[in-house]
């Protein structure tokens, strides 16, 4: 009768407003503050997006030059968080070890505080997700070379965001293609409206939690294989296949068995991610650049047959992750770099739900026995 509707996974439901992205499944487009993502990836470097999920409106070039001094003077690894992850086994996920490093930066960015003062304004939020933006690459790369035995690499202060990302990992000076197409990913990666994990940003801080605290609640629900762990089991798929002329006997198998294919579908695209094209483009200059037509042939027919067998469309982690394993991301850290590049739309989303906010305290319809009496100890 009058029993209240149930959204099940809050599907449909409009939350709140925000100005920082929008997202229109009808057009296949994705607008940062206004701007096609796809324009962007094109033309920016990844620290000119971040300011712009930030402040709303593209740097000007002293703006520029002022979020990349913040990003270059927080790069270095810092004892306290190289010590936690030493803490950690090398066998722990990549995605532990960074929502433990986050953790670490926290606590020493508001200590002193109480919770109340740790919580801030939106502009000192921030300023704070800045240098979180700057320390984050450091984790992701000392834990890759820890797992493969090799030394800290320490930063560059000549190289972008990207570039200096990737020679801290690799302990090389990245060939132009490679920066650019991880400039990309980190700026399609960037924001996505509404998803789990910036949800999950805004509910910590509708509590008046602070920004370090949503980032690390909101790595725990990237974490998941539905959301950003999407990308590294498309690499396992990829693995287990092996090759293309498999692919058809594989898809048998997995829909018989009825299992989700990792990098495809999407709650609110169903006809195709508006972020796909421009990160196969990218994937495509890497198979180029790396001579291996096999990885991109397993990928085209991958595509094509499951595309044609249940008209369900790649999503960015489709792309993006054979990309990384080209660029020789070790699997279980394609998540981490999601993380990197996502931190960005989360503390905007910080930033934004403290502006204007409302405590996010939804009801749930209880289906559970109703009213019974405790037995009495004769009874039990
Ligand atoms: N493989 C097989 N079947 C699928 C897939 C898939 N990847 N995606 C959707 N379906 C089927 C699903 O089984 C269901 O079929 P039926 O109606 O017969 O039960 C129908 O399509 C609707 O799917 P749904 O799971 O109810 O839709 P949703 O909006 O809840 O799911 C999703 C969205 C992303 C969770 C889902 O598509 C999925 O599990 N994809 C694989 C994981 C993945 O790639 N995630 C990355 C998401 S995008 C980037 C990110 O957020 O990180």
């Amino acid at each position: 009768g009058d029993q209240p509707e149930v959204r099940k996974g809050l599907a449909g439901v409009v939350a709140d407003v925000t100005a920082i992205s929008k997202v229109d499944p009808e057009t296949n487009s994705l607008l940062y503050r206004g701007y096609p993502v796809q324009d962007l990836a094109a033309t920016q470097p990844f620290e000119a997006v971040a300011w712009l999920l930030w402040h709303g409106d593209l740097p000007t070039a002293d703006e520029l030059a002022g979020l990349r001094a913040v990003e270059r003077e927080h790069r270095a690894l810092t004892d306290d968080v190289r010590a936690a992850i030493d803490l950690l086994p090398t066998s722990a996920h990549p995605m532990d070890e960074l929502r433990t490093a986050v953790s670490v930066i926290g606590a020493r960015e508001v200590a002193g505080l109480s919770a109340l003062e740790a919580a801030a304004d939106p502009d000192e939020t921030v300023a704070r997700s800045a240098r979180l933006f700057g320390a984050l690459p450091a984790v992701v790369a000392y834990g890759q070379r820890r797992r493969r035995g090799l030394e800290l690499v320490e930063p560059r202060d000549d190289l972008d965001f990207s570039a200096n990302f990737l020679w801290m990992t690799f302990g090389t000076e990245p060939a132009p293609v490679v920066v650019d197409a991880f400039n990309r990913s980190m700026i399609l990666y960037a924001e996505h409206s509404f998803n789990a994990s910036t949800f999950t940003a805004r509910v910590v801080t509708s509590t008046l939690s602070d920004v370090h605290s949503a980032v690390v609640a909101a790595i725990g629900a990237l974490k998941g294989p539905l959301h950003g762990g999407a990308n590294e089991a498309v690499m396992d798929t990829f693995a287990e296949i092996g090759s293309a002329d498999a692919v058809p006997g594989w898809l048998d198998d997995a829909l018989a068995s009825k299992r989700k294919i990792m990098g495809f579908g999407h709650r609110v695209y169903k006809r195709g991610d508006s972020r796909v094209p421009t990160m196969k483009a990218a994937l495509d200059t890497l198979v180029e650049h790396y001579g291996r037509a096999d990885l991109a042939a397993l990928y085209d027919a991958l595509e094509a047959e499951f595309v044609e067998r249940k008209g369900i469309y790649p999503n960015l982690d489709y792309p993006s992750g054979p990309a990384y394993h080209l660029m020789d991301f070790d699997t279980p850290t394609f998540t981490p770099l999601f993380v990197a590049a996502r931190v960005t739309g989360w503390t905007a989303h910080v930033a934004e739900q403290q502006a204007a906010n409302a405590l996010i305290r939804p009801l749930s319809r209880y289906v559970g026995p109703e009213r019974r009496e405790v037995p009495t100890a004769a009874e039990s």
